[in-house]
């Protein structure tokens, strides 16, 4: 299994954050050409990439209760999806802004499946999946844990839907599926609960509206 470094994130868009969110909408169709490592990478570093080092700790590129960091995310490439990498799952190493592949095999059929047979997962170049890890939350928030991680899953998303209207790629949050198929497609281990797809893709050459 393949290791892949990521290109260096840009941190200077091209569009301004007011731009951004106010053209940004959820864009279900995708262009056929495949996207690049470093529109991928970009989007993983807006997810939960690092920015900062504070008091020995790395910060991430959203905000996290009490900094406990419980999300991960993963990432589906489909058959053609991304030019420079196989069509597979991938860990996003944000310490290391690296790709480590989890799986040998395409899994999109798979995914498209447990994401209910929706036509976005299906025609998506890729998806970023985001999975927490409740119980590191929980340790320092008991009584809330549930509601902050999936405040910080819903910040990531955003991160994630404003860079894609900065280049131009079309995303739609996906939070309709099953959870037991993703976990499954996902590999992910029995501390790790599945809460968002992030489909993505070029933005058709002929859209002009929002749909
Ligand atoms: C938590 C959440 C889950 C969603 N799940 C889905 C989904 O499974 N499939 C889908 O097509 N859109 C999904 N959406 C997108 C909404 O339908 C969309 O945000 C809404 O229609 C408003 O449109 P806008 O995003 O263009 O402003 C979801 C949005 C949110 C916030």
């Amino acid at each position: 299994m393949d290791t892949i470094e990521l290109p260096e994130p840009d941190p200077d868009g091209q569009l301004s954050v007011e731009r951004a969110i106010a053209t940004r909408a959820s864009r279900r169709t995708f262009a056929s050409d495949p996207v690049t490592l470093e529109d991928v990478s970009q989007l993983l570093w807006a997810a939960q990439g690092i920015t900062h080092v504070r008091s020995g700790v790395r910060m991430r590129a959203a905000p996290s209760a009490g900094a406990t960091y419980p999300l991960e995310t993963v990432l589906e490439v489909a058959p053609d999806g991304c030019e420079a990498l196989e069509a597979s799952l991938y860990r996003y190493e944000q310490a290391t802004h690296r790709l480590e592949q989890i799986h040998a095999e395409p899994c999109h059929d798979e995914l498209t499946a447990a994401a209910l047979g929706q036509d976005v997962v299906r025609d998506a170049p890729a998806t970023i999946a985001l999975a927490a890890n409740v119980d590191r939350t929980r340790r320092q928030y008991p009584a809330h844990a549930d509601r902050y991680v999936h405040m910080e899953a819903g910040h990531v998303a955003e991160n994630v839907h404003l860079v894609c209207e900065s280049r131009e790629l079309n995303t739609c949050p996906v939070g309709a599926f099953s959870d037991d198929e993703v976990r499954d497609v996902l590999e992910l281990s029995d501390d790790l609960e599945p809460l968002y797809l992030l489909p993505f893709g070029n933005r058709p050459p002929t859209q002009s509206g929002r749909d």
